[in-house]
């Protein structure tokens, strides 16, 4: 069975004085019956560590270098810093990055072997764009995107990971996949994990991303296959956001 997730991907947005009020919000709205994490921006990941301590609410790095040792690498922050800064989770290959920063699937890849060399759960984004989308290769986008990740990585690699599928036209947009779209998608993922083990497959949490707020979120996490939400703009809202928490847990 598959316990239900919901993730806050705060982008790059807040500040120390934000961070204390969403960690405070978060953790007030307890007990959820979903495990809830949140993704800070990197500077305030030790900052929102401490503050969720003992709450049960997990945190995690919004991306985490390729290399995963220590190095002339100015600028990066490497999975094993995450970790010692205790954080359990990071993000890997958001849609953002993968446009905005040139991340290649390849890099993804190394960035997921990354993260669990240093003990973290990896958050794995795929997603098509809309030009994809309008062309009909959905599938064919996140085959490729998961086949990439499976390149450098052994599906045992896959255990207690977690794949977010985040149609990258559905995000900031406020036009959501409706449930049956994401559902879809998200049999197709299980069903490529299957080819590779059948029981890893059917234990990996699949989050739905994109315009996810307290208004949808049921009906998507109602889906089979749909896990939880990794949620962009309504994790900023606290209150939107623990509504979301609720009805993952509904
Ligand atoms: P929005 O919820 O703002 O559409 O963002 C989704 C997202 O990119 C989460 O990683």
């Amino acid at each position: 069975m598959r316990r239900k997730l919901v993730a806050g991907n705060w982008k790059m947005h807040g500040s120390l004085a934000l961070t204390s009020e969403l960690c405070e919000a978060v953790t007030a709205g307890k007990p959820y019956d979903v495990d809830v994490v949140v993704f800070p921006p990197t500077l305030y990941l030790r900052q929102a560590v401490l503050e969720v301590a003992g709450s049960g609410v997990g945190v995690g790095a919004q991306d985490v270098s390729v290399h995963a040792q220590d190095g002339a690498y100015t600028g990066e922050i490497s999975a094993r810093m995450i970790a010692d800064c205790g954080a359990g989770w990071a993000i890997v290959g958001h849609s953002e990055r993968r446009a905005d920063f040139r991340e290649s699937d390849h890099d993804v890849g190394r960035k997921f072997a990354a993260a669990r060399k240093a003990g973290l759960t990896p958050v794995l984004c795929v997603g098509e764009t809309h030009a994809e989308y309008t062309g009909g290769h959905t599938l064919e986008v996140i085959e490729r995107q998961l086949a990439a990740v499976l390149e450098h990585n052994p599906i045992e690699a896959f255990v207690s990971a977690v794949i977010a599928y985040e149609p990258v036209w559905a995000i900031g947009s406020g036009l959501s996949a409706t449930p049956e779209q994401a559902q879809h998608v998200h049999a197709f993922i299980r069903s490529q994990l299957g080819k590779k083990d059948a029981n890893i497959s059917l234990l990996t949490r699949l989050l739905y991303g994109g315009s996810v707020k307290a208004a949808n979120a049921a009906e998507l996490f109602a889906q089979p296959d749909v896990d939880g939400g990794l949620v962009g703009g309504a994790s900023l809202n606290t209150e939107e956001f623990v509504k979301i928490c609720r009805a993952a847990g509904t």
